[in-house]
């Protein structure tokens, strides 16, 4: 937790889900009481295919949608991708950019996901940058090296619309049940604290630090509780309204 910032607990359905899935949406809505939404935001970043489906599922309803990716450019010859504009024009009010998947199956550089985060804050979406450490790197002692470098090389230098949001999620802990430890979690949360706070002041100690990595019902509690841990970014755990929502009672728990 940082004082004054409201958690945000993001779904990210990855490449799950056809129209028969809205159901589960439904299912938050419902779940997603007054006391919990006091406490913390809700967001479910869907397949594109289901974006608009899913914003008018859950229209009347205090949970936001979003989707996984995007195009740099705001239109033009790239087939199969879509924009920012898109993503708003069919109800999204949210980006995932930089997600360790993408950054593996599609090459995807720092570069590249800097473009997409400018993309998406220039459209007024709520864009997560993601970043994290390989196994590799982690027994290599090189974790903060790699925050640090993706941090710098994946953040816009200024934005004037939208909201960054940042999520660490060790690619050796997504989708594998593994964790960091809680100390293992502030320590790279302080530090990605201290990198925003050395290059944008005030504004940088108000970003919201997500944890995304094997976060379920059961260890939620002990993740979000961490200090700079300002909500998750849950995969699997997504999908069913059931998990997702215990995920985010963690914060009923949590003073
Ligand atoms: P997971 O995925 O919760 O299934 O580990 C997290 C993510 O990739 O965002």
């Amino acid at each position: 937790m940082t004082p004054g910032v409201k958690p945000l607990v993001a779904g990210n359905w990855k490449m799950n889900g056809t129209s028969a899935s809205l159901g589960e949406l439904t299912a938050m809505a419902a779940g997603f009481g007054v006391a919990l939404q006091e406490k913390a935001d809700m967001l479910v970043c869907v397949p594109a295919t289901l974006l608009f489906q899913a914003s008018q599922t859950l229209s009347s309803a205090p949970i936001s949608t979003g989707a996984q990716d995007c195009h740099a450019a705001a239109n033009g010859a790239h087939t199969g991708d879509i924009s920012t504009g898109m993503i708003a024009d069919a109800g999204g009010l949210a980006v995932i950019v930089g997600h360790s998947e993408r950054r593996t199956d599609h090459a995807e550089t720092d570069a590249v996901v800097l473009e997409k985060a400018k993309a998406g804050l220039a459209e007024g979406l709520m864009t997560i940058v993601c970043i994290g450490e390989t196994e590799a790197e982690r027994k290599a002692g090189s974790t903060l090296d790699i925050l640090k470098t993706q941090l710098a090389g994946s953040l816009p230098d200024s934005w004037e619309k939208g909201e960054l949001v940042v999520a660490y999620e060790p690619v050796w802990a997504i989708g594998t049940g593994l964790t960091p430890t809680a100390e293992d979690v502030a320590e790279a949360h302080g530090f990605m604290r201290g990198q925003l706070v050395d290059r944008f002041g005030e504004k940088g100690g108000k970003i919201r630090l997500l944890y995304g990595g094997s976060v379920k019902p059961a260890n939620a509690a002990e993740l979000m509780a961490v200090e700079n841990v300002d909500g998750a970014l849950v995969g699997g755990a997504s999908l069913k309204a059931e998990d997702f929502l215990g995920i985010a009672n963690a914060y009923l728990e949590i003073a």
